[in-house]
Parts: C-alpha cells; sequence; structure tokens
C-alpha cells in the first residue's frame, strides 16, 4: 500500500490539521467519499426508489449498486440482506427491539462491550424481562471461549457480541461463536464497529445472523450505518420504525409490510450517505483490506516499540500489538486521561479520544477511571506515531508522578 498516496487523498492531511489518532470514532474522509456525497447534491438530489423521473432513477441505482457493493465487500449472497442504517447503534437496536424477545428469554453478551451492545438489552430486561448473561473475559481483557460456553443454555435465544473491542482492541472468533450458539438454537448478532474497517468480514464464512456496523468509522459519511442479516432473519424480524418506504400495499384496515429490506426503510433514506457509503466501500476494496489489515497491524506494533519505557504508561489489554484490532488504550500514572488527550492536542496536534469511550461498564467493574486512547487507520504512517510517541514520553516525563 502507497502511504504517501493514501494520504494525499485526505483533506485534513493535505491541510496539515495535525496528527490524528482517533479514528474509532470516526475516520477521516477521502476526497472520493466526499465528491460522491457532493455529486449527489449538485447532480440527482432527489428520491430514490419513488419518483420515476431521470433524477430519482440516478439515485435508485446508487441505492442499488450500494447494496450490491456491501454484499461483494462482506462476502454475503444477497444484497438485500444489507439495511440502510444510521450507525451500528440503530442496527443493534432494531435486532433487539424486533427478534420477539419474551421474559425468561436469555441473551448472552460479554463483559467488554460499548453501550450500544449493553444499553438495549438493560431496556429490555427493564421492561420485558428478559435475562441477562455476561461472557467473562480472562485477565488480558480477552474473549474467553471456554466462559463463553458455560454462560450458554437452553434458554439462550441470542448472542450479541462485539467483533473487536473499542478498549482493548481484542477480537472475538464470531465463527466459533456462532458454531456454539448454533447449536444451542440462538441467533447471533455482531456488533462490528471496530472490526469492519480494519479486517476482513467474510459472513457466509463466520456464519453470523446478524452483523451490524458504521460507515463513519470506515471512511463513510456521519450518520450511515449497515445492517446484515440473514434473509430469513430479516424476514422474521420487526422494524424498529415504520411509515413510508416500509409498505408495499396500505388501506386504512389493512397493511402489507414491504419486502427485505425497505421495510426497515423508513421515511426518506440518507441518499448522499448512501452514494458516499458505496465510495468508501471502493475505496478500501481498492486498496484491499488484507493490506488495510496488515499495515494497522504495523502501526500497533510500532506504537508497542516506541512507547516502551515511557514512565508510568499502563496499557489496558493484551501486551501483543498482534492481538489488538487498531486501538492503544493507556493510562500515564498521576495524569487522568483527558489531561493526557488535551496536553498532546496542545503540544503538538495530537488527537486521541479520551474518557470510558461509551463503555462505563468495563471501566467501572474494574475501578479504572477511565483510559486515553489513540486507534490508528489506514492513512496513520510512521511519522504520526513517532511524533505520538515522543509527545507521550514529554507529558509522562513532565507531567506525570513516576
Ligand atoms: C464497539 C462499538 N460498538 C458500537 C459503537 C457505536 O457506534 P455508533 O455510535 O456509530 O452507532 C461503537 C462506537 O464507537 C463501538 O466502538
Amino acid at each position: 500500500m502507497d502511504i504517501a498516496a493514501v494520504r494525499n487523498d485526505f483533506p485534513t492531511i493535505r491541510k496539515k490539521k495535525g496528527v490524528y489518532l482517533d479514528s474509532a470514532c470516526q475516520s477521516l474522509r477521502p476526497d472520493p467519499v466526499i465528491k460522491a456525497i457532493l455529486e449527489y447534491y449538485e447532480n440527482y438530489p432527489s428520491c430514490g426508489g419513488r419518483s420515476i423521473h431521470h433524477m430519482a432513477s440516478e439515485v435508485s441505482l446508487i441505492v442499488d449498486e450500494t447494496r450490491e457493493k456491501a454484499k461483494e465487500f462482506f462476502f454475503a449472497d444477497d444484497s438485500d440482506c444489507f439495511v440502510f442504517t444510521k450507525n451500528c447503534t440503530e442496527g443493534i437496536n432494531t435486532v433487539a427491539k424486533g427478534s420477539g424477545l419474551k421474559k425468561g428469554d436469555v441473551v448472552v453478551t460479554t463483559d467488554t462491550e460499548h453501550n450500544s451492545n449493553h444499553i438495549p438489552w438493560y431496556m429490555l430486561e427493564e421492561e420485558i424481562g428478559i435475562k441477562r448473561r455476561f461472557s467473562r473475559s480472562n485477565e488480558e481483557g480477552e474473549f474467553d471461549i471456554e466462559k463463553f460456553k458455560s454462560v450458554m443454555g437452553k434458554n439462550v435465544k441470542l448472542v450479541s457480541v462485539h467483533h473487536s473491542s473499542n478498549i482493548t482492541g481484542c477480537v472475538v472468533p464470531i465463527k466459533d461463536v456462532a458454531e456454539i450458539a448454533h447449536d444451542h438454537g440462538a441467533k447471533v448478532l455482531v456488533d462490528g464497529a471496530q472490526a469492519a474497517p480494519h479486517m476482513k468480514v467474510d459472513l457466509k464464512r463466520t456464519d453470523v445472523d446478524y452483523y451490524a456496523m458504521s460507515m463513519h468509522k470506515m471512511l463513510g459519511p456521519s450518520g450511515m450505518g449497515l445492517l446484515y442479516g440473514k434473509k430469513e432473519c430479516l424476514n422474521d424480524l420487526k422494524p424498529l420504525m415504520t411509515g413510508g418506504g416500509t409498505v408495499g400495499m396500505a388501506s386504512y384496515e389493512k397493511v402489507e409490510l414491504a419486502p427485505v429490506p425497505e421495510k426497515f426503510e423508513a421515511g426518506l433514506q440518507n441518499f448522499s450517505g448512501i452514494a458516499g457509503t458505496k465510495a468508501a466501500l471502493e475505496y478500501l476494496s481498492d486498496l484491499g483490506i488484507e493490506n488495510i489489515q496488515d499495515h494497522n497491524r504495523d502501526l500497533m506494533r510500532m506504537i508497542f516499540k516506541k512507547t516502551k519505557g515511557i514512565k508510568g504508561l499502563s496499557v489496558l489489554g493484551p501486551k501483543d500489538p498482534d492481538r489488538r484490532c487498531g486501538v492503544f488504550s493507556f493510562n500515564i500514572d498521576g495524569l487522568s486521561p483527558h489531561d493526557v488527550a488535551t496536553m498532546l492536542d496542545k503540544m503538538d496536534g495530537i488527537m486521541i479520544r479520551s474518557g470510558m469511550h461509551c463503555a462505563q461498564p468495563f471501566f467501572v467493574a474494574r475501578k479504572i477511571e477511565g483510559s486515553a486512547r489513540a486507534s490508528v487507520y489506514l492513512y496513520n504512517n510512521e511519522d504520526d506515531i513517532d511524533r505520538f510517541a515522543a509527545a507521550l514520553e514529554k507529558v509522562a516525563g513532565t507531567f506525570g508522578s513516576k
């Protein structure tokens, strides 16, 4: 991968806006994605799937092409298995609320979930009395398949796990999880927010029933997501919202819902976002997701190597960089994560995240106040890591307590 050429595709890098190490929150966007969004507004700012005039037809075509691209990118069988959402959170909620879970049904998650894969289940426990079980991670914060097996049982109706953690970067073996869950008659929903941008996701091979993701973490527009579901699962799933676009035929007495995926896409859609999604998936395909994965691994190795020996540095999660997917969460003794983030930004324009990363239960359970988090993506280079490590060393040496 020609990183210099890649970097040149990103306006904020060309404009030297600083070192962006916050891609686990949102990625930067390359020119083709911005162009696709602008082209929608400049050339065909109309409604796909409804009007039949020539401008609307162009939009309908883009909508179809985007689903086709998603099918190819994620190795699925059918483009109709992809529902446009506004983010990963909406995808998870669609499955949580639409699966017809009843009192006493058990949902298994892990102890390392983002709130988006925690709160919906908590709410269902409050509202209808489902039961929640957690698969506990090992000491390094990694998914433990034996512990997962031990919480499975006959009342488990759904397993909902992250594919890669936004705190530790650890990857859950979703193919094995799906096999075990299916043996127990449970369906599997995967929160792919952090994994989909970084690693090859083969939906057919892994055999998961649902996979939710956010396009804004993978070069796409803000407020765009995709929910994949096996056709038979989506057919059975109730939509989160209904209204225009979700019906085949309706009278005042009777409503027939539209087929999948339209029955989930209520109201006028984010067409510029859909156009940007297509451009993002094309950009990622052109670079090759395996090349991106290798590059991210190299960056993680660099971070570990270059920050080794920094006074008072403690890293959350496994110390082996190859067992992490793009995120490096850490603390400096004597400093709050927000102090670290502010100082890195002020000193050398280094942008990282700090706090509890929308995963409060993880921190509360471990009695940790939060962490700073540097996250990398395909446009980061060695110079970024050098600047990050040098600034962190200075911060730790000057203000840390060790
Ligand atoms: C692991 C994980 N799941 C879910 C989400 C929620 O994504 P969104 O806010 O785009 O819906 C995030 C966002 O950071 C995440 O890291």
